[in-house]
Formats: structure tokens, sequence, C-alpha cells
């Protein structure tokens, strides 16, 4: 199921994500039809810890509750330590693709290697100051690598270009990963991701600061589909 989702993202390329960091909370089905209604194709969930990062959001619950809302691929972001403990959890809760930072582990390929044994697509995470170098050995391992472009742990932060050079390097090392890009993503920046490469472009503020989700994915979509 998930490597279809892959497959699905992969041709839809460049394929906007919603994070629902910044969603209201209190009506998430109303949330849904809304992002559904602007003909978003998989949704982005930010799990933090206060550990790894300094804020908290939500964890399993949320994304359980996301899965029997919709079926649009869930790609979930797990910026928390030690998140080769809770994989199992996430996996059951309903996500289809788990990304983690590799920051947070000792043994990144392994632990990609774990979330495919659960069968979902396994992601790596890098944050604006780690090196593409620390995920070479594991990018084999990887349906996705994650380039940073603002330090994980906040929505609404400003565009970090080192994401750009990185997004190039980790292609010329691989050509099959899906790349995504993530943080300070909106319509000034959105061109340059997908011209550097990017293939999933993660957006908060940039969606749920509006008052119309049509109309910001439309625009988005628009420049993104433009420099790519
Ligand atoms: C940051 C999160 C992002 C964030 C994006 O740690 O991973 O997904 O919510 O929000 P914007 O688009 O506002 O930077
Ligand atoms: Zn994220």
């Amino acid at each position: 199921m998930s490597r279809d989702h892959l497959a699905q993202l992969r041709e839809a390329a460049p394929v906007i994500l919603p994070s629902l960091l910044l969603c209201d909370f209190g009506n998430l089905e109303r949330e849904v039809e809304r992002l559904l209604a602007a003909g978003v194709q998989a949704l982005h969930l930010d799990v933090m810890d206060g550990i790894f990062v300094p804020n908290m959001t939500y964890g399993m619950p949320i994304v359980a509750a996301f899965r029997k809302l919709t079926d649009l691929p869930l790609d979930v972001h797990l910026m928390i330590e030690k998140p080769e403990q809770y994989i199992r959890q996430f996996q059951q809760a309903g996500a289809d693709v788990i990304t983690i930072h590799a920051e947070a582990v000792d043994d990144v390929a392994s632990t990609l290697r774990d979330i495919h044994s659960l069968g979902c697509g396994a992601g790596v995470a890098i944050n604006p100051d780690t090196p593409v170098d620390a995920i070479v050995d594991a990018l084999p391992e990887a349906d996705l690598a994650l380039m940073m472009s603002v330090n994980a742990g906040f929505g609404g932060q400003a565009f970090n270009p080192i994401a750009l050079d990185k997004i190039r390097e980790v292609r010329r090392l691989n050509s099959d990963v899906l790349i995504e890009i993530d943080g300070g993503v909106n319509l000034d920046t959105i061109g340059r991701c997908t011209e550097a490469g990017a293939d999933l472009l993660v957006v908060g503020s940039a969606i749920f600061g509006k008052p119309d989700y049509i109309t910001a994915v439309r625009d988005l979509n628009s420049a993104a589909v433009a420099a790519s």
C-alpha cells in the first residue's frame, strides 16, 4: 500500500504536502475536507517530543484520527529522540511514510530497514547544519530524503537556502530517492525548491495562514510546476 503511495507521489511530482502543524485541531474533519477540495495528494504530520526539538505537538492518536478521516497518504515526520522505539506504533496508527532524523539515531540505515520491514515508506531527514555526508551510507535504504530548510521545531520560520545545495547533492548521489523540502516554503521560495530538484514540498503557514486553501494550493502548485 505505502509503496504504491510512493510510486503515485513520484509520478505526480512536484507535489505539495500541507503540514498540519498549523491546522485547526478543533475540527480535523473540516480541515481534511478543505484540503481535499484544494486537491492535495498527501498530508504531512509533524511529531515533536520537546526533547529532540524545543517544541511539542502530537503523537499517534492524531495520526490515527487523520487515518480515519482520509485515504490520502500520511507522511509522518518524526522530530523525536529514539524514533526507533515508536515506529511500530506510528505504523499501526496509519502512517504510510515514516521519516526519522539522522541526528536522532545511531544507525540510520538500520532504522530505515526497520521502517521498511513494517511495510511503510522510509525517509531520512537532516537539519540545515547537518551535511549530506551524514546520510550518504544510508541513502540506498531510503525512499525519501528530507532536506530541512529551517531548524526542525516550529512553523513560520524563514527559508534557509542551504537546503537547495543539499537537494542537488542528494540527487547527484541517488537518482531514485524522493527528495522533500520542509520549512519556509512559500510563493517566494517554492520555485527555487523545484528548480533544485525537490519532488515533495511541505508547506505550513503559506496554506494555513491563508483564508482560502484552494487559491493558496493552486498558486503554490503553479509556481512549483513553472520552475520544475
Ligand atoms: C518544522 C516542520 C514543518 C513546518 C512547516 O519543524 O517540520 O513541517 O510546520 O511550516 P512552514 O511552512 O510554516 O515553515
Ligand atoms: Zn515537517
